[in-house]
């Protein structure tokens, strides 16, 4: 049987490939701000939303990017990057701010001592490497919610960590998940090609 998507998420999800050439012309700070406000809405472990994003339009510094991005062309063609990263030492600073009102004022210093019991005392690698684990989610979000909005992507992992961190002076403890090149495509990516799912799932 065919799967034919007929849900704006299953479309994105069934739709969408990675997009490295873009029309030239800026992408409207609105549209991208329409973006992220629904990419924040993403699940995370104690809802501890590690997510950070450095949108870079600013020619000069994404031909930097670019060069840390070992000259990717789509980092100079998209109109933005976004810079995905994640701070758990700036979550574990202000977990007043991720604990939800309705749990009741009580009921929010309870979640507060018991994130610090799950996480405070980790070593900062394992600290770090769980905040990009859940910027993964965030990263997904991005892809499928650009595709929703009309809008190309290209996720990388593809750059150097510590020049992307030194360009945009991000502190050395924070995880870059991804960069995202973004805007409207000008050409069609590679067709699909997924495992089936027989090759992925097993039933017991
Ligand atoms: C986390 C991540 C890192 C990636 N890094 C790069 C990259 O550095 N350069 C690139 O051209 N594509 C990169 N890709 C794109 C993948 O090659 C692509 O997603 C995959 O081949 C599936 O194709 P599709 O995105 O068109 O569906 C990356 C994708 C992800 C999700």
């Amino acid at each position: 049987m065919t799967f034919s998507p007929s849900q704006p998420a299953l479309e994105a999800a069934h739709g969408r490939v990675s997009h490295r050439e873009f029309l030239p012309g800026p992408l409207p700070r609105e549209r991208i701000e329409e973006l992220l406000a629904a990419v924040a809405q993403a699940p995370s472990a104690y809802n501890i939303q590690p997510w950070r994003f450095v949108v870079v339009s600013d020619p000069d510094l994404k031909d930097r990017l670019a060069e840390a991005a070992y000259g990717q062309p789509q980092v100079r063609s998209a109109p933005a990057v976004i810079v995905l990263t994640t701070d758990m030492r700036d979550v574990m600073a202000h977990l007043d701010e991720v604990a939800n009102p309705a749990m009741g004022e009580a009921g929010r210093q309870g979640f507060v001592a018991r994130v610090q019991s799950a996480y405070g005392a980790l070593p900062t690698d394992a600290l770090e490497t769980l905040g990009a684990s859940q910027g993964g989610i965030a990263l997904g979000y991005l892809l499928l919610l650009a595709a929703s909005l009309g809008l190309g992507t290209s996720p990388m992992l593809g750059f150097d960590p510590a020049k992307v961190r030194a360009l945009l002076g991000l502190a050395d403890h924070v995880p870059i998940p991804a960069l995202v090149a973004i805007g409207l495509p000008a050409s069609a990516g590679m067709p699909r090609h997924r495992h089936a799912l027989d090759r992925i799932v097993t039933w017991r």
